[in-house]
């Protein structure tokens, strides 16, 4: 049967007919591949004369208006170079994570560094009283977790043009603590901790400084010592930006050898001891300690679920961009910090690539920023020092 198709003439017209058919195809194939290419340039040069308008759609959408043409000329720049970064991490992210020109594109990540994020220093070492002592778990993680549906975590804030990220990670541990305690959520003064704290860690030489930055352990210690905090309505933040902006004095001495130089100009009936009303602090409201957690992610998961909220810190120099996903950049130092946030819960994202085991994570850039001003980022594996400095403060 088979011996007599090979031998039917048809089978070898139709043969020769099959080749002449796959030749057509390859060359058309190889017509359209060069086509394509030579499509992909004329997109890049579309994209490259679209960039302008893109700014401009993009200027439109975040009600930005700069006053000369040369700051208009200098941002369109730094957009174009944020487009280039952004299609970078967005590559290396592979889908896990998703960035996007979003209201820090016409800012360079240099100027981010500096305005936003603190100065960055290495990872805060403790002494080992410092330590939560807790006896290991052995009760398997749930697959997830999360403090945002107990009512313990208030809405996102916006730090606006400050670094006071150190001050809202603080008050966010502390507003849940006092939830969970006493089981009324409120909005408690970041305002108070930025003015008011000057705590200093001399020894180590990290301090409290005000817009310069801080860390949530020495402000905790500031809450102890002053005995109280003022709701976010009592004392509401002012030094970020907005039509209320403040330019708030130095609270004591003011060490420019942690803090760095001080700021060029401030107003002293804007600064703490004007402001500061001990009358209006939160009744039953008093820190007592603070305490850090393990280093270990699975035991921070088992803390978090017990403590409540936790004050991290972490290297956010490529967070700027961050849309939505889980946050796991390769440029990224596990022993140097910049940026202080608050954990709220974890869980595992079921991706295209397996699972990946993530962190949740309540920022303070607004609630436009990312995923309704959280994100997520890798969790189990040390991402950016996130398990490096959390710790919670701990109420009377
Ligand atoms: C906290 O402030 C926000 C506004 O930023 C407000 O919407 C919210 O109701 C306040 N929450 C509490 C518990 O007062
Ligand atoms: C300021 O900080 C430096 C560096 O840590 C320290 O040597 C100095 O004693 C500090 N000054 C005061 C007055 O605390
Ligand atoms: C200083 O702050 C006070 C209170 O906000 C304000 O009334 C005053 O105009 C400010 N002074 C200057 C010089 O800006
Ligand atoms: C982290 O802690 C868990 C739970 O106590 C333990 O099973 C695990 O071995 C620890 N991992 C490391 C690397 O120490």
């Amino acid at each position: 049967m088979s011996l007599f198709i090979i031998a039917d003439p048809c089978w070898n017209i139709m043969s020769r007919n099959l080749f002449a058919l796959v030749l057509v195809y390859t060359v058309i194939a190889l017509v359209c591949a060069s086509f394509e290419s030579k499509e992909d340039e004329y997109l890049a040069n579309l994209k490259q004369k679209d960039s302008l308008l893109h700014f401009k759609l993009w200027q439109l959408e975040h009600g930005k208006v700069y006053t000369t043409t040369e700051e208009h000329s200098r941002r369109f720049v730094t957009f174009k170079e944020n487009l280039a970064l952004i299609e970078q991490l967005n590559k290396e992210h592979n889908g896990m994570a998703i960035f996007a020109a979003n209201k820090f594109a016409d800012i360079s990540p240099a100027e981010f560094g500096s305005t936003v994020l603190m100065r960055r220093r290495s990872v805060p070492q403790h002494s080992q009283d410092k330590f939560l002592k807790s006896s290991p778990s052995t009760d398997p993680l749930p697959e997830s977790f999360d403090w945002r549906d107990k009512n313990v975590v208030s809405s996102v804030k916006d730090q606006g043009s400050a670094g006071t990220c150190w001050a809202f990670s603080t008050v966010a541990n502390v507003e849940g603590q006092f939830a969970m305690k006493y089981q009324k959520l409120l909005n408690l003064s970041v305002e108070q901790v930025v003015d008011c704290d000057d705590s200093e860690d001399v020894p180590k030489r990290y301090g409290d400084c005000g817009v310069y930055g801080g860390w949530p352990y020495l402000a905790f210690g500031y809450l102890q010592r002053q005995g109280g905090i003022e709701t976010e309505s009592a004392y509401p933040y002012c030094c970020g930006g907005g039509k209320d902006l403040c330019f708030v004095c130095p609270n004591g001495y003011w060490n420019a050898s942690i803090c760095g130089p001080p700021m060029p100009y401030c107003n002293v009936s804007q600064s703490c001891p004007y402001k500061l009303d001990k009358s209006k602090f939160v009744e039953n409201l008093v820190v007592n300690d603070w305490k850090q957690i393990d280093m270990n992610e699975t035991v921070i998961a088992q803390q978090l679920q017990v403590i409540g909220p936790l004050s991290v810190a972490l290297d956010a120099r490529m967070l700027q961009f961050y849309s939505k996903g889980v946050f796991n950049p390769y440029l990224c130092s596990k022993t140097t910090l910049d940026h202080a946030v608050l954990l709220v819960g974890f869980g595992t994202d079921k991706g295209l690539f397996g699972d990946t085991p993530y962190w949740t994570i309540k920022n303070s850039w607004g609630p436009s920023w990312g995923e309704k001003g959280y994100f997520r980022i890798k969790r189990g594996a040390g991402t950016c020092g996130i398990n490096t400095q959390v710790t919670t403060a701990i109420l009377a």
